[in-house]
């Protein structure tokens, strides 16, 4: 296979894997936000395997996503913007008879295709009214995990619409065993699993989908492992809930890190690509499932434009990158990673049709982002819509859900409250110590400034997105859009807005419609299922 081609004949001489594509490893946080991660400069939840993944590689500093879960996992899925499969929309309900298309080749399909076992751990949420609309039908030979948006940490029960059932599977079979195992930790024993088991004569692509840190069973939200041992190790946040949310992002910081060894100890660590990012920001106040994280000092919260929402922690690791211990401040969109990633493995992405963007040359040499322009999204229903262009932002109406959710908020985590950040810490983690890592506690130092932001948000003049309203930001010196300068410069309002039209074009409606009670999974002994085929 390597052969067939001269240039990778002369890659192959040079490389001790020749034969093998490499594996890819992406690790997906649900909710995660921007300053929940101690590398972006907060001290208030030390995440010392994270960084040291992140320092390691390319950090992604401007990497956009969906605001909210479904339409993110679709973009990421499907390299498109979900306003071509009518998933730009609020996320599926538990029952709701919606999927995506099968004309389109999803990510995992595509790789199946290229020869790799194709494995998901944890969250699907991209539909399960019939079979053939579940990961093992879209691509994955395999899948440990659950298929709604959330379930609790320990009773892995999804609850919506007041109906209640039981939701892990391995594949088909329903998981009652699994019962009261706290989710991070399951879904890194089944993760290491698939690591240890993987057969080397085929590549591996395994997607960890966490439950981490969304909001967990409806009614008690925050779960963690051992609530004494977590109060003890944060004594210092004095909110009840942050403190437990605090609890649930350290329980993924381990979970990366156990990963990371096992995949060094499986001795396929050197051969494999590692992707890390949050699917949208945190939800820390709201209607739906807040989960007291952070997206300081940016605006905005999860399901919204602004960048709280859609400007998310993302970092790329790969024994072989050119350039480590970088931050990439190129524009990056959700929708690259599939053609990237398949760039990344040596095949041809010009034939693709994607809106994602193969961005693989330009990461393997710190070059200039091959994208200019990002679709926030387009919502037909709640009527906003939204645009990034060369460093400015265009939102056309709220941007927000209902008006709501468009200030500021979330803690700093910089305040003398908070322990100082231990550079040894990150030094002396799991996932650091399994690399081959180069990093110095003045590289950590040197590299965490650079991410960090700092308090952009003095400035706010007040300004409120709405209906029939433009606001244009400068993202570049006012990345906490503080200040509206649409009136300012009503020539690149207009051509920001006709660039946004252009999408309008390709729109596919939105197909949200209400759960089938047919779903109840008092039917179905208490599980969520395929109701549709049964
Ligand atoms: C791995 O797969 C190859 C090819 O299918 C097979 O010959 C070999 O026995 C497998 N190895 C293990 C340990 O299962
Ligand atoms: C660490 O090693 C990588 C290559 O492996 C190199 O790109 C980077 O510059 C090194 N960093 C330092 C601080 O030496
Ligand atoms: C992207 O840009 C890089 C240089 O930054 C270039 O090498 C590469 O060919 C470009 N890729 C595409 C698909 O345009
Ligand atoms: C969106 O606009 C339409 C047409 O003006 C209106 O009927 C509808 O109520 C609006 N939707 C929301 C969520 O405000
Ligand atoms: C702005 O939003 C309104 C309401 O959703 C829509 O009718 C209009 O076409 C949008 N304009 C642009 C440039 O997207
Ligand atoms: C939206 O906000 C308005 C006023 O703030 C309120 O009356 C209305 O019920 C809200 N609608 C939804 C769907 O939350
Ligand atoms: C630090 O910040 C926290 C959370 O925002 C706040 O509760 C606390 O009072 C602050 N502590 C100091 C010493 O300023
Ligand atoms: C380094 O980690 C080990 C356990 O992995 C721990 O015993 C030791 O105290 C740590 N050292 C520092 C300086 O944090
Ligand atoms: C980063 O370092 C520079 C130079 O020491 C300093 O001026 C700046 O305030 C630092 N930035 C942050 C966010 O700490
Ligand atoms: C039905 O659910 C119970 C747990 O509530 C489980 O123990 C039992 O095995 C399930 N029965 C079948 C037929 O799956």
């Amino acid at each position: 296979m390597c052969l067939k081609k001269t240039v990778f004949f002369l890659i192959c001489v040079s490389l001790t894997n020749c034969k093998q594509k490499p594996n890819i490893v992406l690790i997906l946080a649900d909710d995660l936000g921007w300053n929940d991660v101690s590398y972006h400069g907060s001290n208030q939840i030390p995440t010392p395997n994270i960084d040291a993944l992140a320092y390691n590689g390319i950090i992604l500093d401007r990497f956009y996503t969906q605001p909210a879960c479904t339409p993110s996992r679709a973009a990421l899925l499907t390299g498109q913007y979900p306003i071509r499969t009518g998933f730009q929309g609020f996320v599926i309900h538990a029952g709701e008879n919606r999927y995506l298309p099968h004309d389109v080749k999803l990510l995992p399909e595509k790789l199946q295709d290229l020869g790799y076992n194709t494995n998901l751990i944890g969250k699907w949420h991209l539909g399960y009214a019939y079979r053939n609309v579940t990961p093992t039908y879209r691509g994955f030979d395999y899948h440990f995990g659950y298929w709604n948006g959330v379930i609790g940490y320990f009773d892995h029960i999804a609850e919506d619409e007041g109906l209640t059932g039981f939701d892990m599977r391995r594949n088909f079979d329903v998981m009652w065993s699994t019962q009261n195992q706290y989710a991070t930790e399951l879904f890194t024993t089944k993760a290491k699993e698939v690591i240890m088991n993987h057969n080397e004569t085929t590549p591996l692509f395994l997607l960890v989908s966490h439950l981490a840190p969304h909001a967990g069973k409806r009614g008690v939200v925050y779960e963690v492992p051992d609530e004494a041992a977590n109060n003890e190790k944060f004594w210092y946040i004095k909110d009840d809930n942050r403190r437990k949310y605090a609890g649930m992002v350290d329980e993924l910081d381990k979970s990366v890190g156990k990963i990371i060894q096992a995949l060094f100890e499986k001795g396929i660590l050197d051969n494999t690509i590692i992707l890390f990012m949050s699917d949208n920001g945190a939800q820390t106040v709201g209607p739906v499932q807040a989960n007291s994280g952070s997206n300081w000092p940016f605006r905005g919260t999860k399901f919204t434009a602004f960048e709280g929402g859609i400007r998310n922690v993302a970092f790329m690791y790969y024994s072989r990158l050119k350039q480590k211990n970088v931050v990439y401040d190129g524009l990056m969109h959700i929708t690259d990673v599939y053609p990237t990633l398949l760039g990344a493995i040596g095949e041809n992405t010009n034939d693709l049709k994607l809106d994602g963007i193969n961005q693989w040359n330009t990461l393997m040499q710190n070059g200039e982002s091959n994208r200019t322009e990002v679709l926030i999204n387009i919502d037909e229903v709640e009527n906003w819509s939204g645009i990034i262009f060369d460093g400015l932002k265009l939102i056309n109406g709220s941007g927000s859900f209902n008006q709501t959710l468009e200030g500021f908020y979330g803690d700093d985590g910089r305040n003398s409250s908070n322990p100082p950040y231990d550079p040894i810490k990150v030094l002396n983690s799991t996932a650091n110590k399994a690399l081959n890592s180069n990093l110095t506690e003045a590289l950590i130092l040197q590299l965490r400034n650079k991410t960090d932001i700092g308090n952009c948000r003095l400035d706010y003049d007040g300004n409120n997105c709405n209906e029939g309203k433009m606001c244009l930001f400068d993202l570049i010196n006012d990345p906490c859009e503080t200040t509206n300068v649409a009136y300012l410069l009503p020539d690149i309002t207009i051509e920001l807005s006709k660039r946004l039209s252009l999408f309008w074009n390709m729109l596919v409606p939105q197909k949200n419609i209400p759960y089938d009670p047919n779903s109840n999974p008092i039917y179905f002994n208490n599980t969520w299922t395929t109701w549709l085929d049964v």
